[in-house]
């Protein structure tokens, strides 16, 4: 049975960690949701870790819903969050109702995400209000990278702490059902959980958070351009790659691959006949 917003919001009330990671294909998504992974993001990510741009900015709302019905498609369990990309929420509340409506109808996801706090708050009321679930993300938001100045830790002095405090209450009390918090000191991260009660969803945030996303390129190891601080590497498939791709090159260019198991046969008289 799919993994729903119930499910996550009770999660929280029974204290149980909750696991989340991105995807963005058919054949990840499939394997991510037969792992047992609660819920799936089909992050703007995909932009660096997918498409090779150096921020999350060029993404457009046809390339995430694209990806968005891949993954839809290759799960049945995990509750899968379409993320809102850069301007698709921004100039109005129709705006912002129109393109999360589009994750639910046209790709099939269960729940949005988009970026930003009290600023966003009338726009998550309205899209809620729609039956749209929204989850909330807050901290270093890499839609507004170029406004921080580069990957830099969010919330370190008073007044950043309290404004991501006040960003985090403002999202609950406008109905998202989970907020994720990037890039975050742990010990404000772990405060902010405890002073909500909708879940919130570390990367970067640490080990105080109810659940955790990573960036499933991080995590196995395939996307070598940048490795974040917060991401470990449980596999080393760029290594994997390599090696099985350096092998294929070798077996074709001295004639060891294809083999007799890897060809097609044919009646040998339809040959002669062909070959007189
Ligand atoms: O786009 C993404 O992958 C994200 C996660 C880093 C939370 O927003």
């Amino acid at each position: 049975m799919r993994v729903t917003v119930n499910t996550i919001r009770e999660m929280k009330q029974k204290g149980e960690k909750i696991s989340m990671l991105t995807a963005y294909d058919y054949v990840t998504a499939q394997i991510i949701d037969e792992a047992g992974i609660h819920m799936i993001l089909v992050g703007d990510s995909l932009g660096m870790v997918v498409l090779g741009y150096q921020t999350t900015i060029p993404v457009t709302l046809e390339v995430m819903l694209h990806h968005s019905k891949a993954v839809v498609r290759g799960t049945k369990n995990a509750l899968v969050v379409g993320d809102m990309p850069f301007m698709t929420y921004h100039v109005s509340i129709e705006d912002a109702m129109r393109n999360a409506a589009r994750f639910i109808q046209e790709a099939g996801c269960q729940a949005v995400k988009l970026e930003g706090g009290v600023t966003v708050a009338d726009k998550v009321r309205r899209v809620v209000d729609c039956g749209i679930p929204v989850m909330g993300h807050i901290g270093l938001t890499p839609q507004s990278i170029h406004a921080f100045g580069g990957h830099k830790i969010q919330g370190k002095t008073p007044e950043a702490a309290k404004s991501l405090l006040e960003d985090a209450i403002a999202l609950e009390q406008a109905g998202i059902f989970a907020l994720v918090m990037e890039t975050v000191p742990a010990p404000l991260a772990t405060l902010i959980t405890k002073k909500i009660n909708i879940p919130t969803i570390g990367i970067g945030a640490g080990a105080g958070c109810d659940g955790q996303v990573q960036v499933i390129n991080d995590i196995l190891g395939s996307y070598t351009d940048f490795v974040p601080k917060h991401a470990k590497q449980y596999a080393k498939l760029a290594n994997i790659m390599s090696n099985a791709i350096s092998q294929y090159r070798d077996e074709v260019t001295t004639g060891k691959f294809p083999t007799e198991a890897n060809s097609f046969p044919m009646d040998e008289s339809v040959l002669k006949d062909l070959d007189r």
